[in-house]
């Protein structure tokens, strides 16, 4: 009988976080203001409580996981690493493809990894009520289950379009005790000046981040705080307990390395948590492809520039340095709601700078008709973002395929789509198209968003 399912004990659950700012060969740049100063942890304190600032600066390797926290992350970790056979099998492909379960959370994705550090660090702050974006409704779900757990209050920011698109997102976060907005929304200023611009605006995470933003420095009890669910540091290191897992798996299945690992990017926390351990082999001499793929609607990592910009719309937020379309940008309605993200984290921005990862962007009905034959393969129904990893896995083991090489491949699996139907429908019911940004709005919203603001310089060590 073919294995399936690599499983770990309780007690095998990673006891540290991995921080690719120790080994990057050329560190990230600083966060800046818009006059070019540096970002200091007081001008993040408006937001964030320190535990969590701190933990975004540090340039430790290893950083350990307060054990009350690691019990809370034990109730469904460590995950699973599964070989999606069927799918090798219905392609003819000698590649062994390896993915790693995050559906299995409370919420459904990998987005609980953080959410639960995140309100458990803010409760051990003295943080009462926690704001935040939500795009396709999995990270706001996530902490509002992680609110739950730890005793907080949340309030969550829908991007309109997915709020329309998934209405059973908002139940959920009701049922774990938190409120649910679309957004743009009256209940800010910020929201109430997208309204008055664009009064048809699907929204964006862009515009969602400055309402959630502004929610939170607007209580000036400093009882509430702000959480943000990728892009940052401290955001990507909770996740890398999915690609640590997964390399004592893939010992399980007698693999020393992947020659392959794949993750879909947004802000680019799943695909970080996955790769980083793995990137971390590569900066150290293994050869391995790593591929971020992300909607061709919404290029930052294989079309933008590496500048620095803001992370909200309204540019409440400090600039970070990244592969940005410009924080004016509105993706396209598309159904992958977490893919559209303006920017990409920091941290991924440089590693590709570096020539560590190799992005890859696809166009939507490609990666619905993965989704597809996933479904009627393996059996499960993946998140319409999961199916950007599923659909470059389905290339990479054509590909080998083409070379009749046996490759592993390793990706994230990371969210299931049953709360997402009204995609596939879309799909079905030939609704769906492929959509690329024309060149001149592309333009427009690079010019329009950087103008003024401080250069970035895309440095590297020259090594890949
Ligand atoms: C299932 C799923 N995968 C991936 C993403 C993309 O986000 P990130 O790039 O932070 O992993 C999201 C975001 O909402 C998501 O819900």
């Amino acid at each position: 009988m073919i294995e399936q399912k690599y499983v770990l004990r309780d007690d095998e659950i990673p006891r540290q976080w991995y921080n690719l700012a120790a080994d990057l060969p050329t560190p990230m740049q600083p966060l800046k203001t818009p006059d070019g100063q540096l970002v200091t942890p007081e001008m993040m304190a408006a937001i964030f409580p320190m535990n969590l600032i701190e933990q975004d600066a540090s340039q430790e390797r290893w950083i350990d996981i307060p054990e009350p926290l690691l019990e809370l992350l034990a109730s469904w970790r460590p995950g699973p690493l599964k070989r999606a056979w069927r799918l090798e099998k219905a392609l003819g492909t000698p590649a062994k493809i390896f993915y790693k379960d995050e559906s299995t959370s409370p919420a459904g994705s990998h987005k609980p990894n953080s959410a639960l550090a995140q309100a458990w660090y803010n409760k051990q702050f003295g943080t009462e009520r926690l704001t935040t974006e939500t795009g396709a409704g999995q990270w706001g779900s996530a902490l509002c289950f992680s609110c739950a757990q730890v005793g907080l209050e949340c309030k969550v920011f829908m991007v309109r379009i997915s709020f329309d698109q998934k209405p059973y997102r908002k139940i959920l976060m009701e049922t774990w005790g938190g409120t649910c907005i679309p957004s743009p929304s009256n209940e800010t200023e910020a929201g109430r000046r997208f309204l008055e611009q664009y009064p048809d605006t699907p929204g964006s995470l862009g515009m969602a981040i400055s309402e959630a933003v502004e929610a939170a420095v607007s209580d000036k009890s400093g009882k509430t705080k702000y959480s943000l669910g990728s892009v940052l540091n401290h955001v990507l290191l909770h996740q890398t307990i999915i690609g640590q897992e997964a390399k004592k798996q893939l010992a399980l299945a007698g693999i020393k390395k992947p020659d392959i690992v794949i993750g879909c990017a947004g802000g680019g926390s799943n695909f970080a948590g996955l790769s980083f351990p793995f990137v971390c082999d590569k900066i150290h001499g293994d050869e391995i492809t790593i591929i971020p793929v992300e909607p061709q609607s919404c290029p930052s990592l294989t079309k933008a520039p590496f500048a620095y910009d803001f992370g909200d719309t309204s540019g409440m937020t400090p600039l970070l340095p990244m592969h940005t379309l410009g924080h004016n940008f509105v993706a396209p309605p598309l159904h992958a709601g977490g893919l559209r993200y303006h920017g990409m984290a920091p941290l991924v921005s440089q590693a590709v700078v570096e020539g560590l990862l190799e992005p890859q962007s696809i166009p939507q009905l490609e990666c619905y008709a993965a989704a597809v034959q996933w479904a009627r393969t393996e059996g499960t129904i993946c998140a319409p973002e999961t199916s950007h990893a599923i659909a470059a896995t389905i290339r990479e083991a054509n590909k080998a395929k083409e070379e009749g090489k046996e490759k592993v491949i390793l990706f994230g699996y990371s969210g299931h789509g049953l709360l997402d139907l009204s995609g596939y429908e879309a799909y079905f019911s030939g609704r769906l198209e492929d959509y690329e940004i024309p060149e001149e709005e592309f333009r427009k919203s690079l010019y329009s968003s950087l103008e003024g603001l401080p250069d970035a310089e895309a440095k590297k060590s020259g090594k890949w």
